[in-house]
């Protein structure tokens, strides 16, 4: 397995690949592996010659007073797992070779971006769709990996390879989750043992929503009232946002409508802050 640190030996490998006829798979990601990064591993693996994985956490999608300095990092763990679930190519840049100076140019998808994490973090999603395009820039992908576990991510991203012609599969990846059912992600690890407890509301919720679909005379409406109440009887959490959107296009679906009347894919997704901590989770459904 390759180590890369500069975008320049990058471009040298891109290109030989490429002259060899081989198909290049992207798995973007800021590190700290966990099962839900080797399962986008996994799934290059199947569909690629080559993969790729980008390993940096990446400023410019912090908010000022987010987590960027105490993200967890740990690179030789990080290496071995790449190394056993035989990635190719591990690219992990520095901030000074990413930025050598302050980026004055920035991909900004419009509309995608305002609602869920785009309302709570204001700025990040250009801060992931600049630093996702100079990565497709870098390692010019045939297809790049993305967990749903960040569906408002997939749609951004999507949405933005659209617009720009990039020509790249967009490929997302079932939400990886524990035996209990948290969803796996790095900032798992700042909950205290009672916080790790109660997490697993979000995961429960969802899969109640799961029942109440069956429900054909509620509303989407009532449903997230429902999902907020059984969060909230989690004495530690904190709701940040309990949303039911169309997916991908994350507009609001039509009010007073049952769901028997009703279309479509739809996603219901939270952001449920426990102690410091904001976790996610969503759960993408279709109604016919
Ligand atoms: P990061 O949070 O490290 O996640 C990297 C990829 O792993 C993302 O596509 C994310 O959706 C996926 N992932 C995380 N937890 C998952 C889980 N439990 N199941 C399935 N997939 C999961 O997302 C980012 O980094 C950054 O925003 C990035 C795209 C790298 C841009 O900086």
């Amino acid at each position: 397995m390759e180590v890369i640190r500069t975008i320049h030996e990058m471009r040298k490998a891109v290109k030989l690949w490429k002259e060899q006829g081989k198909t290049i798979g992207f798995v973007p990601t800021m590190g700290y592996l966990h099962e839900g990064h080797q399962s986008l591993m996994q799934a290059a693996k199947k569909q690629t010659d080559i993969r790729v994985l980008s390993i940096f956490v990446n400023p410019i999608q912090f908010g000022p007073n987010e987590d960027y300095e105490t993200y967890p990092r740990d690179e030789e763990r990080d290496l071995s797992i790449a190394r056993n679930e035989q990635v190719d190519c591990v690219f992990m840049p520095s901030v000074k070779e990413m930025y050598p100076q302050p980026i004055r140019t920035k991909v900004q998808v419009a509309e995608v971006t305002d609602k869920l994490c785009g309302a709570s973090r204001p700025g990040h999603f250009d801060g992931v769709s600049t630093v996702v395009s100079k990565l497709f820039h870098i390692i010019q992908p045939n297809k790049a990996f993305f967990g749903l576990k960040d569906a408002q991510q997939v749609a951004v991203i999507e949405q933005m390879a659209g617009d720009l012609n990039m020509d790249i599969d967009i490929v997302p990846c079932p939400i990886v989750r524990e035996a209990d059912g948290l969803a796996l992600s790095s900032r798992n690890k700042y909950l205290n043992a009672e916080e790790r407890k109660q997490a697993v509301v979000l995961s429960q919720s969802l899969s109640a929503l799961n029942d109440w679909l069956q429900e054909r005379t509620l509303t989407l409406e009532q449903i997230r009232n429902r999902l907020t109440e059984q969060i909230s009887k989690a004495p530690l959490a904190h709701i940040d946002y309990v949303e039911i959107l169309k997916y991908p296009e994350l507009e609001p679906p039509e009010e007073g409508q049952m769901l028997a009347q009703m279309t479509g894919k739809y996603i219901a997704a939270l952001a449920v802050k426990f102690g410091a901590t904001r976790l996610i989770d969503n759960h993408i459904f279709t109604l016919q």
